[in-house]
């Protein structure tokens, strides 16, 4: 057995100054937002896997569903040599695919990315015992900042799935695809997971499940930032609430707040006010359609090759190969 090894390209030092400066700027804007990663402290990312298994949440489901019926197809045409993911959490979904990918003698090497750092260890040391043969490396970093740190060699086959690129804006999706193509080679290729636009009556209940998991998991940003910043929200003055916004077709998460009220957050010197019924918008989710993802894709330099739904048409992988221009 090959020792994983692990590169850290932040720390808790640099996690921290992230933090300060995406609450400055979000909770001074009109209205106050929240990048969506802050959400993802060791008990949101255990109320996030509790989400995934919700009755409501089908993107889980479904992407799993298609990448379960689809891996050999991926392992033919793309021959990788190396499998990269991008916010691989876990290492769940990368199973699917190296136990396909595994056996084939083209295949060598598994890299994941990840923001958390003991995600990532515990991830690729399970990995290391159930692959023996593969060569893995954590890199613990931002998709958005460490995209030049990923492997080299071979032909890379990446993958970002979950429907994780939603959670960026339409703006910071160009930028985050360009970069990507732009640390490629012609001929890598990008497997994509993008949930897809539905009747607000399956999506809205998606995020607002009847058990209340992701209200619990919307509210738990404000204890990340009661606990990292001293900041002095009173949680249960906020609301959960779930908006479908129809022009841009994507979901937003609010927490709303029931009362009037003050807020400090002495480790950035801030002091926020809200009125009753004012929101802090703290996730956009965005749905796709094939030709907007198509589009996306090109723009940055990639070539949509294969489009994959579930039968019910709620989710999709897509599989795109970096072109020669960009
Ligand atoms: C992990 C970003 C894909 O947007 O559906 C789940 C996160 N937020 N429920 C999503 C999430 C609320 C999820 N992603």
């Amino acid at each position: 057995m090959t020792t994983p090894t692990i590169e850290v390209h932040l720390d808790d030092a640099d996690l921290a100054q992230a933090l300060r400066d995406d609450v400055r700027t979000g909770l001074t804007a009109t209205p106050p937002w929240l990048p969506p990663r802050w959400f993802y402290d060791a008990r949101g990312s255990q109320l996030f896997e509790e989400i995934t298994r919700l009755p409501e949440y089908y993107p889980t489901r479904a992407e799993r569903q298609i990448l379960e019926e689809r891996a050999p197809h991926i392992a033919e045409i793309t021959a990788a040599k190396t499998l990269i993911e991008l916010g691989s959490g876990s290492s769940d979904k990368a199973r699917l695919l190296l136990d396909v990918f595994a056996p084939r003698g083209t295949f060598g090497t598994f890299a994941a990315l990840d923001v958390s750092e003991s995600a990532l260890r515990d991830a690729v040391d399970d990995l290391a015992q159930e692959y023996p043969r593969l060569e893995l490396h954590g890199i613990v970093g931002d998709f958005t900042r460490h995209l030049p740190m990923l492997p080299r060699g071979g032909t890379r086959l990446i993958a970002f799935l979950g429907g994780t690129i939603g959670n960026l804006l339409p703006a910071e999706r160009a930028i985050f695809l360009s970069g990507l193509r732009e640390v490629l080679e012609p001929g890598d290729w990008l497997l994509l997971g993008t949930d897809l636009v539905k009747d607000p009556a399956v999506l809205i209940p998606a995020y607002d499940d009847a058990a209340g998991v992701t209200a619990e998991f919307n509210h738990n940003v404000l204890n990340v930032l009661n606990r990292e910043l001293r900041a002095t929200f009173d949680v249960a003055e906020f609301d959960h609430r779930v908006v479908w916004d129809e022009s841009h077709e994507w979901i937003e998460m609010h927490l709303r707040a029931r009362q009037a009220m003050r807020v400090s957050l002495p480790a950035v010197e801030l002091e926020i006010g809200l009125e009753r019924g004012e929101y802090i918008r703290t996730e956009v989710s965005a749905k796709f359609r094939r030709e907007g993802v198509e589009s996306e894709l090109a723009a940055a330099g990639f070539e949509l090759q294969q489009w994959w739904t579930d039968p019910a048409k709620l989710f999709a992988v897509s599989l795109s190969k970096a072109g020669h221009q960009h």
